[in-house]
């Protein structure tokens, strides 16, 4: 039996026909072709395939795609505005915050709406370059009064 799964992704429509069973990761992945929604453990421990969904940061090797119904989903491919990185974006860039840019995706948008995200994992080690291209996102774009 298929179900009728009808969500926005980065802002676009989009409706399917999917098995009840499937993840949201599959259908980001395999349906739609969102290669930056990374697969890592599939058990929900590393953060790799963190989306936004309605704002909020979720794993989506958890959640079941029949559970986004309705849903407005944001992933790394949907955070570029008019050909302009995010700021979170480019502070990952300005501040080389990445190297095998693997846990990138999640990191960056979880990041979005946590300080330090804490449940995304990078096996590159690289923890000390993510903290500081977050902080210095937050001072550039969210200024104390
Ligand atoms: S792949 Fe989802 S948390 Fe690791
Ligand atoms: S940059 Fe390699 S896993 Fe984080």
């Amino acid at each position: 039996m298929k179900l009728r799964l009808s969500m926005r992704v980065n802002g676009n429509a989009v409706e399917l026909e999917i098995e009840p069973h499937r993840t949201l990761l599959e259908v980001l992945r395999n349906d739609l072709g969102l290669a930056g929604v990374r697969e890592g453990c599939s058990t929900g421990d590393c953060g790799a395939c963190t989306v936004l969904v309605n704002g909020k940061p979720l794993v989506s090797c958890l959640m079941l795609a029949p559970d986004a119904e309705g849903a407005s989903i944001v992933t790394i491919e949907g955070l570029a505005k008019d050909g302009k990185l995010d700021p979170m974006q480019e502070a990952f860039v300005a501040k080389g915050a990445i190297q095998c840019g693997f846990c990138t995706p999640g990191m960056i948008l979880a990041a979005k709406t946590e300080d330090i995200p804490e449940g995304n994992l990078c096996r590159c080690t690289g923890y000390t370059k993510i903290q500081e291209a977050i902080r210095e996102e937050r001072r550039t774009t969210r200024p104390q009064a």
